[in-house]
């Protein structure tokens, strides 16, 4: 069993953000927290900023701020930095992502032109709608990882930060099955030396921050991180690391649901889900490659949920799809709709429609304040590999092999409140509360 860290090294200085993909989510994020440092915002969707964790017995009334509970990084001490494929600036990039009002842009505008991008490593294989012209040279992935590196290296000295964290927000990848020079990170060095094509961009930038002993999540479906020959880097380095695809609108609805419906022992017959999305990621997932990893990645939610097997007269051979239609007057403005078919007693059938208009980088940012705060904790408390508490923010949450993820947003908020609680010595809590009536 994992032992309890003794102690939890304090956030002391600066801790840098690197992200690769500076385009929506990336800009709402840094301009959001820009905004709420100024104390012209509230930090709306924020587990770790508005987030409060109830401590020992109901009768204590103990609830501190998760913020205050823990040691984790201030708002105030973030520095940002990126890649992309596109010189922009992240003021210039967050405004063609239109996502932002022009007040919240002008406002944030001193900072969000400072932050500039510096040359990715990209190739158009692995995204085939983008074309860009910011790119680094390099004869092999090995020598462009190498790059990458040093990148880390002069980002740190430049920006003296003490720390850093690396998330993914650059574009969904085309489709990557698991490959044996994924295997063990012999092979996958071995790999990178010999141009493999099974080693696509997403994964050069997370080999080069394990090796730098920087913590990396990913936001994006692509496998990246979520192989057996990056955990075993992520082990040896004493780094953590989580995965993939944040949760956010329609997958984040489907998992506030389908729980609320198994509990009832309500069936299902049917469920599908479409959506249109006009942003950048909307046309990249306009490509059947791109799309099919973001297809998987929503498909698995519902079975694991549902447990078929368990449960055989309520959720077997449910139909399951999910539809992204690229829609460009939208935007980042999304809009899913989603039709369930259900069943209750005596099988009779019903219907439930959800309508979700959403706003995708909105809810994504958040995501990204959470993940960097809770992966730079985890560090300073010396966890390494994969993070399965934090699978409370993804939609393929990356587990142990011999484990299937754990899907369910209630079961992944517990996980992660006793998380922190067993990080600082508090009793977990298990709801079961007879001792109220001794
Ligand atoms: N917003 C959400 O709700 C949400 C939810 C789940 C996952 N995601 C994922 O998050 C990612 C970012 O979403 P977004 O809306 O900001 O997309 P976006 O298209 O606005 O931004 C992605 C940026 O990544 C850049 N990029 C692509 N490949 C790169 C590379 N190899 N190196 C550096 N930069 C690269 C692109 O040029 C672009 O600027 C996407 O993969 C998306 O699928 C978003």
């Amino acid at each position: 069993m994992m032992r309890r860290p003794k102690k939890v090294a304090p956030p002391k200085g600066k801790l840098g953000v690197l992200t690769p993909g500076m385009g929506a989510v990336t800009t709402t994020f840094i301009a959001g927290v820009e905004l709420i440092r100024r104390g012209q915002a509230q930090p709306v969707g924020s587990l770790t900023q508005m987030g409060t964790i109830r401590l020992g017995k109901r009768t204590e009334k103990r609830s501190p701020e998760i913020k205050k509970f823990l040691p984790l990084a201030k708002l105030d001490d973030l520095v940002f930095g990126g890649w992309d494929i596109f010189p922009d600036d992240a003021y210039r990039a967050a405004r063609n992502a239109g996502v932002l009002a022009e007040k919240d842009l002008e406002q944030a505008k001193p900072l969000l032109s400072s932050v500039k991008p510096m040359k990715a490593v990209f190739d158009r294989n692995y995204v085939r709608r983008l074309e860009g012209g910011y790119v680094k040279k390099g004869a092999t992935k090995w020598e462009l990882a190498q790059q990458l590196r040093e990148d880390i290296q002069n980002f740190k000295a430049k920006s003296r930060v003490s720390r850093l964290v690396m998330i993914w927000c650059g574009s969904t990848e085309v489709h990557l099955k698991a490959n044996r020079i994924h295997r063990d990170l012999k092979s996958f060095e071995k790999a990178l030396k010999a141009n493999h094509e099974a080693i696509s961009p997403s994964m050069l930038y997370a080999y080069a921050a394990l090796q730098e002993g920087v913590p990396f999540a990913n936001g994006a479906p692509n496998l990246t991180v979520d192989i057996p020959a990056m955990v075993e880097l992520a082990q040896e380095k004493k780094v953590p690391i989580t995965g993939k695809d944040f949760k956010t609108g329609q997958t984040l609805m489907k998992t506030i649901i389908a729980p609320g419906l198994k509990s009832r022992m309500i069936g299902l017959r049917g469920w599908f889900s479409t959506n249109i999305l006009g942003n950048r990621d909307g046309e990249v997932l306009d490509d059947p490659e791109s799309f099919k990893t973001k297809e998987e990645s929503k498909l698995g939610a519902l079975e694991y949920i549902l447990q078929p097997k368990l449960y055989p007269a309520l959720y077997n051979g449910f139909c399951h799809k999910v539809r992204i239609h690229y829609y460009p007057p939208r935007g980042d403005n999304k809009e899913g709709w989603d039709n369930i078919d259900i069943f209750g007693w005596l099988g009779y059938p019903m219907q439930l429609k959800v309508n979700f208009l959403c706003r995708d980088s909105i809810l994504a940012a958040p995501l990204v304040l959470d993940l960097v705060l809770f992966l730079d904790l985890a560090q300073r408390a010396g966890l390494r590999g994969i993070q399965e508490w934090l699978s409370f923010y993804f939609k393929s949450p990356m587990c142990a092999p011999q484990l299937y993820p754990e899907h369910d947003l209630f079961i992944q908020l517990t996980k992660l409140k006793n998380t922190l609680r067993w990080l600082r010595g508090e009793s977990l809590i298990t709801h079961l509360g007879t001792e109220y009536y001794d």
